[in-house]
């Protein structure tokens, strides 16, 4: 069996790579129908000159408050729209302290300041809030009277529950004014725990097979002694990842866990003493491809149904590759009755040494101890006169002190993610639930990614769906915190330079029915009165919703389209734009009602059609339309229309006739027509541009170039969420390109070809390995 590590090695130091180059378009691979820019008025926000790292929230729905942390600074912004700062307070560090930071070698302008990392509230309404204080982390409280925000100075220690290291990453939740914490207990990092302070300060075992090497990402709390028929006490769940004790592989191998601790622990009176006798673990699964590197978790979102019991509440989770190989992010949903079960019920692992020094992790199949290890003091412990964790007998403590991982690994709903997308790499999830006109309740997840979009996706049964992609910041930096209000139904996001506010739907963004059916919004419907896409919650009249299967043809007829005028100069270059309605969308031209195929001089962009080298064969009535597939039909609109017409170049002496537009069918005698008013219209046009001095005499040709660039930003636009095509009004100006053949407008436009095909076909990676199996399955001796 040892023998297969360095094969294992091999596989995952050479394979990866090498798979990466063999690599095809997952079918999990899931991109956004709409991608939305950044745009000022896309979100309220705020943020502060001068001041950064905006990413501790706390939101105070009692005080309409939301509450923000960020380096040296706390501020309190209105809850409705947070770009109205009502108070803040400055917590900054010392100089004698950044002096002690910096001689411990810390950078002076980065490690060794304030950085705001808890805020809670306590009973009381106020407010409990820590810094990594020049890696001297201190807590206080805070409290918010008169509209100020006032620290009252009583400066605890915070060692063990806020980190030294700004960068590193914690978790913590404050509970009956008990806060519990996950970070680390030292200057160097080395010491990870988990822990309650309060009135009984209780933590956990420094030993590696507890916590190896974590990174903490979040904690929430689970009310489950309420309705428990056992007995059972209330849960604190941690999820982090950790450097795998278990794995027999050479290389470090990271995984994801849960774990979770009981409210009621105090500890054991010798074995254990003040620490948790009831830390259970055990590592989460996210099957994203079959046979990968276990995917990292980064965040959780606990959701429960407010009607439903806690049984019912599920744990989303986003998960990113662990190796460089793969760029695909993963959201995986859990039941909590599965976490607990396999806690409650499961097996353990235990560790036994092979060889001389080798430690394996295999199954534990002997006896348990009663009262059961890591369990909770429940009726039958107490049966026995257990009523606390002090009275727990030495064998049960000896053995979770050993033994605190479970074998079992808790796999998600449907075995699968919930959602997949290849590129933005996914940091922060929340999700909400929303009943939809046809009465179902849908869950939308809106995650946070590294590139300061945040995404919105339904799962359809089984099918993945994003609906859209919102830059939330204007620069590509993480959205580090993401947090939902239900008073406000606002979801606000954190990142380095600030922080943002946005509405869960914007349905106005589709401004057609067909567009508003399409986008599989469940909080968006077509008002077929009020021509708009709305809110469903707002809305008392039906309307045209189809989340499921994407069915716009309950959509009445779209208004017709009303042609633009555009003329060109033969042998010039002229781009016809028409940005498709979603990404989703394909676009298709036809001239005079017949199909065009792309050809040298005629080239199909993602955001439109530019004309080469134009001739006279080139005028006519151009109509741009989209196709989008859902799942019951293809639905085709005509995005823009354009009626072009081609300025002579020679002179002639025909009649002033302007060209007309052509819509016969492909027939023979419709073409000679159409050729025969084209040479007419041409000389026509000659005659009339002679006697009016318009001829395209060389001393013209700066001013054409200048509208050409202007033309030429029209063609830098990306293929995104745009208004619908300018207005015909503003279009009819005598567009069009001199006499340059176009070289360099050619050069740029195949370009910026080239870039779109790229970003279409993103073949870049994603793994599909042969079978390799990490983590070892053959846990039995
Ligand atoms: C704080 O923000 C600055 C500026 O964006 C960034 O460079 C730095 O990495 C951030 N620090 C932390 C600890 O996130
Ligand atoms: C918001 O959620 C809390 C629980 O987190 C619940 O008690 C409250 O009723 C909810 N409020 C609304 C308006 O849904
Ligand atoms: C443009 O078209 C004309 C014929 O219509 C052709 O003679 C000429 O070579 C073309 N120019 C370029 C640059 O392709
Ligand atoms: C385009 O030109 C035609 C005549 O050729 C005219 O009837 C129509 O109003 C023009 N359209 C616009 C939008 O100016
Ligand atoms: C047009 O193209 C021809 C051949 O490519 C070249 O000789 C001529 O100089 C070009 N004219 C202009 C105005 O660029
Ligand atoms: C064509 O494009 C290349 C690369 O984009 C650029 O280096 C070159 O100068 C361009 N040529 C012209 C004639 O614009
Ligand atoms: C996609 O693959 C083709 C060849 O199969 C390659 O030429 C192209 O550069 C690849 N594109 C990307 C974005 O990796």
């Amino acid at each position: 069996k040892r023998a297969m590590y360095p094969v294992l090695s091999l596989a995952v130091f050479w394979l990866l790579p090498l798979a990466l180059t063999l690599e095809e378009d997952s079918p999990l691979d899931c991109r956004p129908r709409r991608s939305v820019p950044y745009r000022s008025e896309n979100a309220q926000r705020f943020h502060e000159e001068g001041v950064f790292n905006y990413s501790t929230m706390l939101l105070r729905e009692d005080l309409d408050l939301l509450v923000l942390g960020a380096r040296e600074a706390v501020y309190a912004l209105e809850l409705k729209d947070i770009s109205k700062k009502r108070t803040s307070v400055k917590w900054e560090v010392t100089p004698k302290q950044k002096d002690d930071c910096r001689n411990k070698g810390k950078d002076p302008e980065m490690d060794c300041k304030n950085y705001i990392r808890i805020l809670h509230k306590t009973e009381d309404d106020r407010m409990y809030v820590c810094g990594t204080n020049a890696f001297d982390p201190e807590c206080d409280y805070m409290s918010f009277a008169d509209g100020t925000l006032t620290l009252e100075n009583k400066r605890e220690d915070g060692k063990g529950k806020c980190p030294f290291d700004p960068f590193q990453r914690y978790a913590s939740i404050m509970f009956e004014n008990n806060l519990y914490s996950a970070t680390s207990m030292n200057f160097l990092g080395s010491e990870p725990v988990l822990m309650r302070s309060g009135l009984a300060s209780i933590r956990t075992e420094f030993k590696s097979s507890w916590l190896h090497e974590p990174n903490f990402v979040s904690m929430t709390q689970m009310p489950e002694a309420m309705t428990s028929t056992i007995g059972d006490d209330d849960k604190v769940y941690l999820f982090f990842s950790e450097t795998a004790v278990e794995c027999d592989c050479y290389n470090k191998l990271v995984v994801s866990r849960v774990a979770r601790v009981c409210k009621g622990d105090l500890g054991g009176l010798r074995t254990l003493q003040k620490k948790w006798t009831s830390f259970l673990k055990a590592r989460m699964d996210c099957p994203v491809l079959e046979s990968q590197l276990p995917y990292i978790i980064q965040d959780t979102y606990r959701w429960c149904d407010p009607q439903q019991d806690w049984k019912d509440c599920l744990f989303y989770a986003v998960f990113t590759p662990q190796s460089d190989t793969s760029d695909l992010s993963a959201v995986c949903a859990y039941r909590v009755s599965d976490i607990s079960k396999v806690f409650a019920e499961g097996k353990y692992k235990t560790p036994v040494t092979v060889e001389t020094s080798f430690v394996k992790w295999v199954m534990y199949s002997g006896d348990v101890p009663v009262p059961r290890p890591g369990a909770c003091i429940d009726n039958e412990a107490r049966k026995e006169g257990i009523t606390e964790t002090l009275g727990l007998p030495d064998r049960t403590l000896q053995f979770i002190k050993d033994r605190p991982l479970m074998d079992q690994v808790i796999q998600p709903i449907g075995q699968k993610p919930l959602l997949v997308r290849r590129g933005a790499t996914f940091t922060r999830i929340v999700v909400n639930q929303v009943q939809g006109a046809d009465g179902e309740k849908y869950k939308v997840m809106f995650v946070g990614t590294e590139e300061g979009t945040l995404l919105k996706a339904v799962n359809y049964d089984g099918e993945m769906f994003i609906i859209e992609e919102v830059q939330l910041f204007k620069n590509t930096e993480p959205i580090k915190i993401l947090k939902f209000s239900n008073v406000t139904g606002q979801l606000y996001a954190g990142s380095d330079s600030g922080a943002a506010q946005v509405p869960l739907a914007t349905c106005e963004r589709s401004s057609s029915c067909m567009d508003c059916v399409l986008s599989r919004d469940p909080y968006c419907g077509w008002d077929k009165a009020a021509r708009k896409c709305t809110l469903l919650s707002s809305s008392q009249g039906e309307l045209i919703q189809s989340v499921k299967d994407g069915d716009a043809s309950l959509c009445p007829d779209a208004d017709p389209v009303k042609p633009l005028n555009k003329s060109i100069w033969p042998m010039g270059n002229l781009k016809l734009d028409c940005p498709p309605p979603s990404n989703m969308a394909k676009t298709n031209w036809e001239r005079d009602g017949n199909h065009l195929t792309p050809a040298d001089r005629l080239q199909f962009l993602q955001d439109g059609l530019l004309i080469l080298n134009a001739s006279q064969s080139d005028a006519g009535q151009y109509r741009c339309l989209s196709v989008e597939r859902s799942k019951t039909s293809e639905h085709t609109t005509t995005v823009v229309e354009y009626q072009i017409s081609i300025h002579p170049a020679g002179s002639g002496d025909g009649k002033a006739i302007y060209p007309q537009a052509q819509t016969d069918g492909p027939s023979v005698a419709g073409l000679q027509a159409a050729i025969g008013l084209l040479v007419v219209s041409l000389l026509a046009l000659l005659t009339w541009n002679f006697y009016k001095g318009h001829l395209p005499l060389p001393w013209n040709c700066g001013k054409k170039k200048g509208e050409q660039s202007l033309d030429q930003e029209g063609l830098n636009s990306h293929v995104s969420y745009q208004q619908a095509p300018r207005s015909a009004q503003e279009e009819d100006k005598p567009v069009v390109v001199g006499r340059d053949n176009g070289t360099s407008n050619n050069n740029h436009s195949r370009g910026e070809a080239a870039v779109g095909a790229a970003e279409e076909e993103n073949n870049a990676s994603g793994v599909n390995l042969p079978s390799l199996q990490f983590i070892d399955d053959e846990s039995e001796i």
